[in-house]
């Protein structure tokens, strides 16, 4: 009987230990599901492909919110232009349906004229320069201007420089781009650009330039390497004129509406993972850009490289531009200028 006893505690002692460490569990379980129940759910845009450097940086700042927000804000990126054009997302986080994206400047100053300035051809020296531009005061500023038209700028992402590339026939100088249709963005600066260069503008959306290029709707297109690879526009346009006619950085935003329901805390870590993720889509950038024109030089294009007489006649060709902008925003072309010449200067 005793030994009875003893088994039939033993039995009892088992069972209250499975049921702590049951309950302990549930309690665990309980806290990990409170924790990961988001409080809000946001949209990403983004144009690129999934291993772009820009979606991998977006990518990295919903982690980074994730983490910081304990899982409070969770932001879904949508890459591959799923949620539309940049012109529509742009729409879009205005009127409520998406609240980041990842956006070319060349987008958001069609919207906001004076941000034009910091995408005008041939302004920065390289981009050594530009980003001495956007990590100063300069770039602080103008992240502010979006406000006016209902959208938060984050953060500067890069987007190297851009080339002009035709399938038609190679540009080898200012001469042969005469007459030619050209892709631009749905820009007018653009348009004014590749008007001033003596070709002809064709506004179409990104997602659309392989088709346009294929059906000869255009005779060419201009972007940076790793675009140019990544939405395979060496296949249908293998001349490739590296003549660097301008610099359109990237950026970070959010809407309006968005910024307005969160708290200041809350603001502030997002703020904090846009440039952190920021700097870690410009290490990306360098290598994918690398390996880009490796792939497209593996691929038959035919890169041309301007000599420095040559890149001269492009430079002068879009000096009009200046002399529009001048009269209005002088002062802030002269502040960016003057941070052109500080390795020089050493
Ligand atoms: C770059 C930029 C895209 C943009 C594209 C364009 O590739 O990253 O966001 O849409 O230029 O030329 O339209």
């Amino acid at each position: 009987m005793g030994t009875g006893n003893r088994s039939g505690k033993k039995v009892y002692l088992f069972l209250a230990m499975a049921a702590a460490v049951g309950l302990c569990a549930g309690l665990f379980l309980f806290q990990q599901t409170k924790a990961v129940v988001p409080k809000y759910v946001f949209t990403y845009a983004e144009n690129q492909t999934k291993d772009y450097p820009t979606t991998m940086g977006g990518m990295k700042f919903a982690a980074l919110v994730g983490e910081r927000t304990q899982g409070r804000i969770r932001i879904l990126v949508q890459a591959e232009g799923v949620l539309g054009s940049e012109t529509e997302v742009i729409r879009q986080m205005r009127y409520g349906g998406i609240d980041f994206a990842r956006i070319s400047l060349a987008q958001v100053a069609d919207h906001i004229p004076e941000m034009n300035v910091l995408q005008l051809p041939y302004l920065y020296e390289d981009a050594d320069h530009m980003w001495r531009v956007l990590d100063g005061e300069i770039g602080e500023r103008f992240l502010h201007y979006p406000e006016q038209y209902d959208l938060i700028g984050l953060s500067w992402y890069d987007a190297g420089a851009r080339n002009i590339y035709c399938s038609t026939k190679p540009v080898r100088t200012l001469e042969d781009i005469k007459g030619l249709n050209i892709r631009v963005q749905e820009s007018d600066t653009m348009s004014e650009m590749i008007t001033a260069l003596g070709a002809v503008p064709v506004k179409i959306p990104y997602d659309q330039v392989y088709a346009a290029l294929e059906r000869r709707q255009v005779d060419g297109a201009e972007n940076n390497w790793s675009s140019y690879e990544a939405m395979q526009h060496y296949e249908v346009a293998r001349y490739y004129t590296v003549d660097e006619h301008i610099r359109i950085p990237e950026m970070q935003i959010c809407a309006k509406h968005t910024w307005e329901q969160l708290s200041e805390e809350d603001r502030v870590i997002i703020l904090e993972c846009a440039k952190e993720s920021a700097l870690y889509e410009r290490r990306l950038w360098k290598e994918y850009e690398r390996t880009a024109r490796e792939t497209a030089l593996e691929n038959q294009v035919e890169e041309i490289v301007l000599s420095a007489q040559e890149k001269k006649k492009f430079q002068d060709a879009v000096k009009p531009l200046y002399e529009r902008y001048d009269a209005e925003y002088g002062e802030d072309i002269a502040q960016i200028r003057a941070l052109g010449n500080l390795n020089k200067k050493e």
